[in-house]
């Protein structure tokens, strides 16, 4: 029976030093050490022997047994060991020192400058408000002084849809909502109205190198006792000065818009010949970029603000328009194109 014992050892043993993986592995620990195995079958026999002998056989086949059974355990712990490595061993090489892929995506030049906007806005106590593209005609004419069958309504050649709603044509659809929402807070406690209002408009143009279907604008309106033209003026101009990095000359033409009386275009200094006249300001020296006003009296009252008591200033900056002048696009159509390789050359500059 000894002899057993000390065959079954060196037969483990050399088993042991030949295993190369887990499931091997287990196999042997179940021929020794499961309810079958070699060892069980040890301790099994034992029940013919004398008390004596069980004695001292069962110490020996039970050392055999514990010994077994940490020679099993050590060479998991280490084939388990070896199969990570191997795992290491095929994963790629990152090599730390390798120049970053210049090649990734970036911003959209539109949510760009939007972004910027939004930020100098921002810091001076605008509220930043977003609105459906889809509204009905009340918010984008009726409440702004533009009834039915108005003839300011060709100026704007809408999408109307089946339903009667239609795709907005202009950012200024959301004033009515915006002058609700805050009018309480103007009224009860002081608070100005002041809140920007980024959105894409849709209207059926023509599309050529300047006219899409498709554009971004951002409005913005403010409202309090004693606003005037000044405070207007003041606020694009540091808006545009912050987007362009440099002191931006504007000036007012009249322009007409039924939800604002008076009514301007406001042009800023072009940015390419800075004003001494080329061909992309047509030698004037001057380019459009956001018609404005005072907020038209009928407009407050259909907002529920008192135009006796309050005044207000809208205005509809061209956000496609900007981002074009701020990169250099000459060609709007790019800008909906879905062409990486045009849109990829714009990055954050911040
Ligand atoms: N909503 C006008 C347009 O898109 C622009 C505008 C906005 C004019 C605010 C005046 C005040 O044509």
């Amino acid at each position: 029976m000894e002899n057993q014992i000390i065959a079954l050892r060196n037969e483990i043993t050399g088993k042991l030093s030949e295993v190369t993986d887990l499931s091997e592995l287990d196999a042997i620990r179940v021929a020794y050490l499961g309810k079958k195995g070699s060892i069980t079958a040890l301790l099994k026999g034992m029940k013919d022997l004398s008390v004596e002998e069980k004695k001292s056989f069962g110490a020996k086949v039970n050392e055999l047994k514990e010994e077994a059974t940490e020679a099993i355990d050590k060479k998991a712990l280490e084939l388990k060991e070896q199969e990570i490595q191997r795992e290491l061993d095929s994963m790629p090489v990152f090599d730390v020192t390798t120049p970053a892929n210049t090649d990734r995506g970036s911003y959209h030049p539109i949510t760009l400058v939007q972004r910027q906007c939004e930020a100098i806005f921002r810091t001076m106590g605008f509220a930043i408000i977003d609105y459906p593209e889809i509204v009905t005609d009340y918010e984008c004419f009726e409440a702004l002084n533009i009834p039915k069958h108005h003839p300011a309504r060709d100026m704007q050649d809408t999408y109307y849809l089946d339903n009667g709603q239609l795709l907005k044509s202009h950012t200024s659809a959301a004033q009515n909502a915006i002058l609700k929402k805050y009018g309480k807070a103007l009224v009860e406690k002081g608070e100005p109205i002041r809140a920007i209002f980024p959105g894409r408009c849709f209207r059926n143009e023509a599309t050529d190198a300047c006219h899409e279907n498709t554009f971004f604008q951002m409005e913005g309106v403010m409202v309090d006792k004693d606003i005037s033209i000044s405070n207007l003026i003041y606020f694009m101009k540091t808006m545009l000065s912050e987007v362009f990095r440099k002191d931006i000359k504007v000036r007012l033409r009249p322009g007409f818009f039924p939800f604002v009386e008076p009514g301007f275009e406001l042009d800023i200094s072009c940015l390419i010949c800075g004003g001494e006249g080329c061909p992309s300001c047509k030698q004037s020296g001057w380019l459009e970029l956001c018609p404005c006003g005072m907020i038209h009296p009928n407009v407050l009252k259909e907002g529920g603000i008192d135009p006796e008591q309050y005044t207000g200033f809208a205005f509809g900056l061209g956000l496609t328009r900007l981002a074009m002048m701020k990169y250099g696009v000459k060609d709007i159509r790019n800008l909906n194109s879905g062409s990486l390789k045009a849109l990829a050359q714009f990055t954050d500059d911040e």
